[in-house]
């Protein structure tokens, strides 16, 4: 599915480069002109009533994209917010049903943590891909091709879960943060929305787009890999 977010970012580096008398990338090559910065917050263990919706907001507000990786059994009840996310231009993941580790899992209960949320997002969303982020972001080592879709870990962690601290989570992004970074918080906790929507301002001032994680890539001249972990917009 063609965004419209996308193709405007797709416009706007066009444009740019004829300006910039610079060749227009082929297929396959970054499309990120020199000076660009992009970047992915990702939202993991939500969605949740009371701080996904202010996050919702803020993105909105601040015009920034994201990726939510939600946990399949917290959907009933907040079906409302998973479409808002979905029609605010920002990619829906999967998170397993009851955020189950899939490294040294069954494979039958492997499959069934995955598919059950799958089959809610389909039936909320639409068929599509729903990238896949493990809990703890580790599967077992051998099994990645089963799963049948990209799968997304991270480059910067503030362990938001562990400090939740507004002014440490920030202080950790910012000092990570960098052209392609992949950010993981929890949309869970206030203190990491507050957090993610200081970062989204403060980068923003430093020339930073947001964008989701499939976005990240596709600027990278990259083609989503299924069964493949990428780490960074560029790998
Ligand atoms: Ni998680």
């Amino acid at each position: 599915m063609v965004k419209k977010s996308l193709f405007i970012f797709a416009l706007a580096i066009l444009t740019a480069l004829c300006f910039s008398g610079e060749a227009i990338p082929a297929e396959g090559e970054a499309k990120i002109p020199a000076g660009e910065k992009y970047i992915a917050l990702t939202f993991d263990d939500g969605p949740r009533r009371g701080t996904t919706d202010r996050l919702l907001d803020g993105l909105k507000e601040r015009e920034a994209s994201a990726t939510f990786f939600l946990i399949g059994r917290q959907i009933e009840g907040n079906e409302d917010l998973v479409s808002r996310m979905a029609a605010e231009g920002h990619q829906v993941g999967n998170h397993t049903w009851n955020h189950q580790r899939l490294e040294g899992t069954t494979s039958a209960v492997v499959a069934q943590e995955v598919a059950r949320t799958e089959a809610v997002l389909e039936e909320l969303l639409g068929g599509g891909e729903y990238w896949l982020r493990p809990p703890y972001g580790q599967v077992t080592a051998g099994t990645e091709a089963s799963f049948g879709v990209p799968m997304v870990k991270w480059s910067v962690d503030p362990r938001d879960w562990e400090s939740r601290n507004t002014e440490k989570v920030t202080q950790a992004i910012l000092d990570y943060a960098e052209p392609n970074s992949i950010i993981l918080l929890h949309d869970i906790y206030p203190t990491s929305v507050d957090a993610a929507l200081k970062v989204v301002d403060a980068l923003q001032e430093e020339g930073y787009w947001f964008v989701t994680v499939e976005e990240l890539l596709w600027l990278n001249g990259l083609q989503p890999e299924a069964g493949k972990m990428y780490k960074t917009g560029n790998g």
